[in-house]
């Protein structure tokens, strides 16, 4: 089978078959195909699409690239959650140690940040000590003593994703719901789960900006994932503004601690147990939605999720006394404030243009191979809705390097909005989406 014929077909607009499909993820993992053929057939996917069959195959080609977890014989409930990223989206870092206080099993691997969002691998190592790269016999171990593992993706795993995901970077081919579909999947299927809970961010801070785009990205996932034997739903929540009061790495992980003592901001909170209620419908632990939400919340009530994530934190090598002591995460050495203009109410915040700012701070990178600082974050300290006075501090920015705390600061300025009345906020949980509902 020649790559050239495989390319002319797609550009040509037809569907590729499956011994297709499986012969070009070969050729990307055994080196065969050069990295120019493997560009051409992506643009040409991007410009012709795929139909969810092909994207079935071409992210079952990609699972099978590598290794993957198999936890079969276990009979638990294996579910996890997948973000498609935002600002603010400390998600996981309570939903994991949750969902395992209430019986699911939750191997979740996750990623960097890069661009405006941030990555959950940098939040966690903000906690010192905490290993984010574990061998697959460590993740196994640590699901076996604490149910869940909070881990960045092992050199095995889902080799194509790596080299075609370096490939589309560079040669404007990441934009195909297809070809974005079946590198999300594909490294969620590795990890061996039976129910896949997506959190579709929609807004200015988020890779999706409209619910149409959302709901597209979610009806293909959906649809793929179900021919390949996971259960999905997802849920589009709004990120036209940040999650919750914190943004960066180590006050994420306080706003995440705080979350789990019950004294988290409301939208953090609804988030959390929202998605968390919705993987243990899915992992069959819950009864329906509501009893499930009960279940969770009973888990915040008790402590039973803190002293989980405080498993999970030893359990990987993290100093697990910072969920009793912030002071020992990394503090800023520098920090400033942005204060109101004039009186009045203060308007939600951008999610985009904080998003930025946290980029220009060194809270997160724009460059896959840029470091981040873990002390690095905005605060926002009043809820958006409050009133406030002219002069008062909205914001408050920190970090270890004062030129970028200050070149942050200078952004957000001209960010903060006071407005005269209630400013309305779009629904935070807009509209979930199943099996069902897409077929
Ligand atoms: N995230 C991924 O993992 N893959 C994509 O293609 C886009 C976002």
């Amino acid at each position: 089978m020649r790559a050239v014929d495989l390319i002319r077909r797609k550009r040509d607009g037809h569907a590729l078959d499956a011994d297709e499909i499986r012969a070009f993820v070969t050729g990307v993992v055994d080196g065969s195909w050069p990295d120019y053929q493997i560009s051409a057939l992506l643009m040409a996917i991007v410009l012709r699409g795929m139909t969810a069959d092909e994207a079935a195959v071409l992210t079952d080609a990609m699972v099978r690239s590598g290794a993957r977890l198999d936890f079969a014989a276990w009979g638990a409930a294996v579910v996890d959650k997948h973000s498609t990223g935002g600002v603010g989206d400390k998600v996981s870092l309570v939903l994991g140690p949750l969902a395992a206080a209430c019986g699911v099993v939750v191997p979740m691997i996750s990623g960097r940040g890069l661009g405006h969002t941030g990555g959950t691998l940098d939040k966690l190592e903000a906690i010192p000590g905490f290993r984010t790269r574990l061998s697959a016999d460590e993740i196994r171990r640590s699901l076996e003593r604490v149910g869940c593992a909070l881990v960045g993706q092992t050199d095995d795993m889902v080799p194509a994703d790596r080299r075609l995901y370096a490939l589309r970077d560079v040669t404007g081919t990441v934009e195909s719901i297809p070809l974005i579909s079946a590198s999300i999947l594909s490294k969620k299927i590795a990890e061996g789960i039976k129910g896949l809970v997506l959190d579709v961010k929609v807004g200015s801070g988020a890779f999706m900006q409209t619910d149409d785009d959302a709901r597209a990205l979610a009806t293909s996932i959906i649809r793929i994932a179900a021919i390949n034997g996971v259960r999905t739903e997802a849920v589009l929540t709004a990120m036209d503004r940040p999650l919750g009061r914190a943004v960066g790495n180590a006050v994420e992980v306080i706003e995440a601690i705080e979350t789990l003592k019950g004294r988290g901001p409301a939208d953090t909170e609804q988030v959390c147990v929202h998605l968390t209620a919705r993987m243990l419908v899915l992992g069959g632990v819950g009864g329906d939605h509501a009893d499930a939400e009960r279940r969770v919340r009973a888990a915040i009530a008790s402590g039973e999720g803190l002293d989980r994530l405080r498993r999970i934190i030893e359990a990987q090598g993290g100093d697990a006394a910072v969920v009793d002591d912030y002071t020992r995460l990394p503090t800023p050495t520098y920090r400033v404030t942005v204060s109101a203009p004039s009186s009045g109410v203060f308007a939600p915040m951008d999610a985009g243009a904080v998003g930025r700012a946290s980029v220009i701070l060194g809270a997160g990178r724009d460059r896959v191979d840029a470091d981040v600082d873990p002390s690095a974050g905005i605060e926002l300290l009043l809820p958006p809705g409050a009133d406030v006075t002219a002069g008062e501090a909205v914001l408050a920015v920190g970090g270890r390097d004062r030129a970028r705390v200050d070149a942050a600061r200078d952004q957000l300025v001209h960010a903060v909005r006071i407005v005269s009345g209630t400013p309305v906020l779009t629904p935070l949980v807009r509209e979930v989406l199943d099996e069902a509902s897409v077929a």
